[in-house]
């Protein structure tokens, strides 16, 4: 199995201060930046959007990786590739089947890593058809919307059921809840990459913290 992928997420650092805590993570070794995009329809929350990508783009060199919680992605994924993203995931429940494949399509086309994200309920078998067109799918290990909420164990099976189903190249990512211990549940199931915003942001070492995400 190739390297784990780390990505820190934003969602958890200081809004006010996100250049410093983006340096802070990148020292710490993280691989990627994970940006959690809300709109406040698709879930209860609104984030931060396209101004706050094209900021963020010019301090760091890591790659932004972009999760979209909004309605419509195929509305806003070229706005998000023109100013940076290098990984643009967006939710099968966002859009209609039939939009699946075109919004994959779209976004590869914009020269982005293309993701497709599952809900808690979300069964993975959705999925089935669309895997070999990703370049990695996202599994929700919490209802999406906040950080700092439990991880729900009975969503490992499902990272389990996509690596049965897929190749080594896909990149299976996990989301909400990550820590040392239910990483590396993840990790035996077929995870190959973690994100973890208040586990990082609010360990005493930071550093330390995404060390014990990679072992
Ligand atoms: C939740 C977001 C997550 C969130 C994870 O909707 O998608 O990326 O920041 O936060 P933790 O790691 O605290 O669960
Ligand atoms: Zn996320």
């Amino acid at each position: 199995m190739s390297k784990i992928i780390i990505s820190p997420s934003i969602l958890s650092a200081d809004f006010a201060n996100l250049e410093r805590d983006i340096h802070i993570v990148e020292k710490a070794g993280a691989d990627w930046i994970h940006v959690d995009v809300m709109d406040g329809h698709f879930v209860p929350n609104i984030t931060i959007g396209v101004p706050v990508v094209k900021s963020l783009k010019k301090v760091t060199k890591l790659p932004l990786d972009v999760h979209l919680m909004i309605e419509n992605p195929m509305k806003y994924v070229e706005a998000f590739a023109q100013v940076g993203a290098d990984i643009l995931t967006f939710h099968y429940e966002a859009v209609n089947e039939d939009e699946v494949l075109p919004l994959i399509n779209k976004i590869k086309s914009l020269g982005v890593k293309a993701g497709i994200s599952i809900k808690p309920k979300t069964s993975p078998s959705v999925l089935d058809k669309f895997l070999k067109y990703v370049d990695l799918v996202l599994v929700m290990t919490v209802e999406p919307g906040f950080g700092g909420q439990k991880f729900m164990n009975d969503c490992v099976e499902k990272i389990f059921y996509i690596r049965k189903n897929s190749d080594e190249n896909l990149i299976i990512q996990v989301d909400g809840g990550i820590n040392a211990q239910t990483g590396k549940l993840c990790i035996e199931n077929g995870a190959n990459s973690l994100v973890a915003g208040s586990y990082i942001y609010n360990a005493p070492d930071i550093a330390g913290a995404v060390m014990s995400l990679r072992n």
